[in-house]
């Protein structure tokens, strides 16, 4: 990894410089955070779930013409992406009250919505990422109206498909967080989703429980947070079988003890 040169490191992730102009690789780390860092802690194999339950969804939304960043997974840790411009916008789509919209308006956590919510959050930490209006992202032009369009039709498409997608495995898709970024062709960009989907940036509870399969564990200190993101990773197929639930994090540990 040290060969490679370091573009970014972020809470989560960190980026490298790809093989290829125009391209990054995106590594996974175990690192989480909450209330802008202000917790922070590890989740033992996360970053190994997390790349392989992106992998799944961004694949799965490029079937269905969703253009996203995601070219190919290369390890346990790494994919290789599309380098984009991100756009400075975290887009929050919300299908039940949780979180900072109860907080806010005093809607009841676990409340169905009557509509799909869209929000915006303007990406700065020291800021600490606050809600904006359409307005704000027009009058300091972080992205243009068409963009803007584009973006929110993506994110209901996105929405569509992943409600779908967990409610077949038993799980409530409540909320998540999406961020999009430029491509360029000459003088011309295009809207494409970037980041990654994973139990880091969506909520998602068991239909029948309500127990909370995603970063709330650790937000909440309910423990049992590898546990939840492996059971998420379990029942969208993407572990072997009953017995052997470990075998892809063993072998990311072997990985590391011989130093690849
Ligand atoms: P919120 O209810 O705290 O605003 O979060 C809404 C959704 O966005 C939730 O699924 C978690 C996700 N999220 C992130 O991915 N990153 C963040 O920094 C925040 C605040 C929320």
């Amino acid at each position: 990894m040290s060969r490679r040169r370091q573009i970014y490191e972020g809470k989560a992730k960190i980026l490298y410089e790809g093989p290829e102009p125009g391209t990054l690789i995106q590594y996974f780390k175990d690192d989480a955070t909450a209330f802008n860092a202000q917790k922070r802690g590890t989740i033992n194999g996360k970053g190994v779930l997390n790349n392989r339950i992106s992998e799944h969804i961004f694949t799965a939304l490029a079937t269905i013409g969703v253009p996203t960043h995601f070219i190919r997974r290369i390890n346990m840790r790494e994919q290789l992406i599309r380098q984009v411009e991100i756009v400075p916008i975290e887009v929050v789509i919300r299908n039940v009250a949780a979180g900072s919209l109860s907080k806010r308006l005093g809607i009841e956590e676990g409340t169905q919505l009557p509509r799909t919510i869209i929000e915006y959050y303007y990406k700065d930490d020291a800021l600490g990422d606050p809600l904006i209006a359409d307005e704000h992202i027009a009058c300091f032009g972080w992205a243009s109206q068409d963009e803007m369009n584009d973006i929110a039709d993506m994110a209901i498409r996105v929405n569509d498909f992943m409600c779908g997608m967990f409610a077949a495995i038993g799980i409530r898709l409540v909320d998540f967080k999406l961020e999009f970024g430029r491509v360029w062709d000459g003088d011309f960009a295009r809207i494409i989703l970037a980041d990654e989907i994973s139990p880091d940036g969506c909520r998602l509870w068991d239909m029948k429980s309500n127990e909370k399969l995603d970063k709330d564990r650790f937000r909440q200190d309910l423990g049992g947070e590898a546990e939840a993101y492996q059971e998420v990773a379990r029942r969208l197929g993407l572990l072997p079988e009953d017995g052997e639930e470990n075998a892809v994090l063993d072998l990311d540990t072997h990985r590391k003890k011989r130093g690849k």
